[in-house]
């Protein structure tokens, strides 16, 4: 949330006063003097302190969310069940969205937030969040697909991918299985990026977004709250 809007809403003072607090320096963020009124802020990730007092409102919401296939990554569908309608009515706060999507048929990890502007810098390039997906495949991964992957995979309509690492795990003549680690999100890239190498993906799932691990505790179709430590781990994003 925006820093004017959070110390409004903790009823510090009004637009003006918040303006004044801010331009007079008397606003700290994690200890350092804060005079951006949108510098996006949560009051449990950070110590807000005016004239050194600590202001404190409800957190944002910080889901991990273990996505079934044949579900979808949005807010709402007409057709479909989404991501959203997996969440208890208690947990579905205003603005809950998923940070990214995965396909319909796809499992694995999202993160679900409130936090507007920080699930959008999660996604900014600049970041180069690594996803790192389980994936199987109807067909044999020879020992040169890690170099395959790592130089740059090229589609069809000529868009080049960022080098990827493959790691294997069984190969077979009519499956095989890997970890394929990326840092872009293009449309079905993992699956076009397999089809590129000339095998077709018959099961993927999402088991690592940036530093959040798919909790392998948490049920297909279960969620559950970041914990602190994790929630330390979303600071980097914050701004
Ligand atoms: N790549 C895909 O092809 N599908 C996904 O759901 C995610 C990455």
């Amino acid at each position: 949330m925006r820093l004017d809007k959070l110390l409004e809403k903790a009823k510090v003072g009004s637009r003006g006063e918040v303006k004044k607090l801010l331009r007079s320096r008397q606003v700290r963020v994690d200890g350092h003097v804060a005079t951006k009124a949108n510098l996006n802020v949560d009051s449990h990730l950070q110590q807000i302190t005016v004239s050194g007092r600590v202001v404190q409102i409800e957190s944002e919401s910080y889901l991990m969310l273990h996505k079934p296939a044949g579900v979808l990554s949005a807010v709402r569908d007409k057709k479909y069940q989404t991501v959203i309608d997996l969440i208890a009515p208690k947990d579905r706060k205003d603005g809950l969205y998923p940070i990214g999507r995965l396909d319909r048929d796809t499992e694995g990890l999202l993160l679900l937030t409130t936090n507007g502007p920080l699930g959008f810098r999660m996604l900014h390039p600049r970041h180069h969040v690594e996803k790192t997906y389980y994936v199987e495949v109807n067909g044999w991964l020879g020992e040169d697909a890690p170099h395959f992957f790592e130089k740059g995979v090229s589609f069809s309509d000529g868009t080049l991918c960022q080098p990827a690492q493959l790691e294997l795990l069984e190969v077979g003549q009519s499956k095989s299985s890997a970890h394929l680690t990326i840092r872009e999100g293009k449309f079905h890239q993992v699956k076009k990026m397999f089809l590129a190498y000339g095998v077709k993906v018959t099961y993927l799932k999402r088991i690592r977004f940036g530093p959040f691990w798919l909790d392998d505790k948490l049920a297909v179709g279960a969620y559950r709250k970041l914990t602190n430590e994790e929630c330390d781990l979303l600071k980097d994003y914050l701004d």
